[in-house]
């Protein structure tokens, strides 16, 4: 530990230990943590709180930026100490405990969480834990590997614990670009105009008086865990390619294209690997979280600025960022989620969003969160704040899961995320279905056609010419069929129709859980 990263004398004497500092949570507080995709997440304190709700009733609502690293949702839920948490989450065991009703998940668009705080539609903040590289001469805070949510936890908490990682080194001074959004009614315009401007502060100014303590850790960050690209993410990305060229040439886009955004996970992460491939040049990307592939982009020439909320490397390209820290500050800002992900910039960037789904119908409304219907994955995230506002709306999902045994097609979603409004094209490794300008008629043929896995297209245009032809409308579907594809996979553990008993299948299914 070395008191050089707290350059405010002032704060040199609230150094203690996690456990110590852990004390200022008690029962029944809202507790605002940094931590944004496993980025720039509190080690230390956490783990403390878990351990002393070994020995006493110790029950908090846990608002992040969006998930964390180190198992800590697991530890938590395991120690059942949250009781609410918000506004996105991506643990197996936290899943667990919020589908069978012991934890209230809140799942939110996640540039909403701080606005809701600000207008007191949430409970306040009693306590805000934030991970730093280090403290100014001037008492300002220097975030890590993300911003998330902590600017507007640290303006309301009572109490502010910060985690200073001596891991994180200090060259990320400069990085950080906040902005805080003024109090209604006397907003001004976020006066962001292009995807590499700055215009906030590199620090988030603290409040000596509120600041409880300062812990010590050395933990790095839990690496990204997505898989590398595989053959249908690359015939995904291929596709897209293919058609925003179509764009430039249609002169619809500059051939820089707009600012890209790129959703969490094993696909979106695949897609802007493709970009690798593609003949486009000075992109930018105007995204809420940087994976391996916006760093790949940035080092081949490609991509000549990433703005986000947070960084989700793999080790290896979370050192490749730190030993060539001057170049990557040049080209990446971390901001406030409420600016990464506003809709006020999304809308005046004109930004294409690639997101993913976890299924989607024929019509093409968006299901991203909702197992069947009931059992929540991981979150809508930020997914909402682009789609709405993006100049392209583009959704990706592969045309099947689970060896096959589910369709990403289906006939009516059972949960909608995204409806039909907010979404333009539809892509899976089968090909890319454009949906501007098409009626729902129009759309269902050329969903079914373009992206539906040819194990599923037949049985999709069945209920489709039934529909329009029995229960006619806008929109047609046949009520009494239109989930039958779900209460099918349900029974059988798969949506194809009349499938044997397949032991393994249903030991997977109940996993899913
Ligand atoms: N029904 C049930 N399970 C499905 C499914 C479906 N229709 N489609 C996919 N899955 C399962 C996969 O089998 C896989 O399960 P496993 O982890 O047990 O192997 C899991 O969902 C993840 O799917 P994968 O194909 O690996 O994609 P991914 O890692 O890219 O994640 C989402 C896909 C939809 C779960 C993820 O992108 C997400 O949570 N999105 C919503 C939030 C969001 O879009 N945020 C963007 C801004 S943060």
């Amino acid at each position: 530990m070395t008191l050089d990263r707290i350059r405010h004398p002032a704060l040199h004497g609230k150094v203690m230990t996690a456990t110590e500092a852990a004390r200022f949570i008690q029962n029944g507080m809202t507790v605002g943590m940094s931590g944004f995709t496993r980025a720039g997440d509190c080690k230390a304190v956490p783990a403390a709180l878990a351990q002393r709700a070994e020995s006493e009733p110790l029950r908090i609502t846990l608002i992040t930026g969006a998930s964390l690293g180190h198992d800590t949702d697991k530890i938590l839920a395991d120690a059942d100490v949250l009781a609410r948490r918000l506004p996105f989450q991506v643990d197996r065991t936290l899943r667990r405990k919020i589908n069978a009703g012991e934890v209230m998940f809140i799942d939110q668009h996640l540039s909403e969480t701080a606005e809701q705080l600000r207008g007191h539609h949430l409970a306040p903040v009693d306590v805000a834990i934030i991970e730093a590289t280090c403290i100014t001469e001037d008492g300002g805070l220097i975030p890590t590997t993300s911003v998330g949510n902590s600017a507007q936890f640290i303006q309301q908490a009572r109490h502010i614990i910060v985690e200073i990682n001596e891991s994180v080194p200090t060259s990320f001074e400069g990085m950080h670009d906040i902005y805080n959004l003024e109090a209604r009614p006397h907003r001004q315009p976020v006066p962001l105009t292009a995807a590499d401007q700055r215009i906030g502060q590199p620090y988030i100014q603290l409040d000596l008086e509120r600041v409880a303590a300062v812990v010590f850790t050395r933990e790095p960050d839990s690496p990204s865990n997505v898989l590398p690209p595989d053959a249908d993410t690359r015939a995904i990305a291929a596709h897209i390619n293919r058609f925003l060229a179509q764009e430039v040439k249609a002169g619809r886009m500059p051939d820089t294209l707009y600012p890209l955004q790129a959703g969490i996970g094993t696909i979106a992460n695949a897609v802007l690997h493709g970009f690798e491939d593609s003949d486009f040049h000075g992109l930018t990307m105007y995204s809420e979280v940087l994976q391996d592939s916006a760093i790949a982009l940035l080092d081949s020439g490609k991509l000549a600025f990433a703005s986000a909320a947070s960084m989700t490397l793999s080790g290896d390209v979370y050192q490749r960022v730190i030993d060539n820290m001057d170049f990557y500050k040049s080209k990446i800002a971390l901001r406030p989620q409420e600016i990464s992900n506003l809709p006020e910039i999304v809308r005046r960037l004109g930004i294409i969003a690639l997101n993913t789904a976890l299924e989607f119908d024929i019509y093409g409304n968006v299901n991203s969160t909702h197992v069947n219907g009931t059992h929540m994955m991981n979150g809508i995230g930020g997914s909402g704040d682009f789609a709405r506002n993006a100049h392209l709306s583009i959704f990706v999902s592969k045309s099947i899961a689970k060896h096959g045994d589910i369709s990403s097609v289906v006939p009516m979603v059972p949960h909608v995320d995204h409806t039909e409004h907010d979404v333009d094209i539809l892509v899976t490794e089968i090909g890319l279905a454009d949906l501007r300008g098409l009626a729902p008629r129009e759309r269902a043929i050329r969903i079914i056609d373009n992206c539906a896995h040819p194990d599923y297209r037949e049985e999709l245009r069945d209920y489709f010419n039934r529909a329009c032809q029995y229960a006619g409308g806008q929109t047609p579907h046949l009520l009494d069929e239109a989930f039958s594809w779900h209460t099918r996979y349900l029974k059988t553990q798969s949506m194809k129709p009349a499938r044997a008993h397949h032991p393994v299948r249903e030991a997977e299914a109940a996993l899913m859980d």
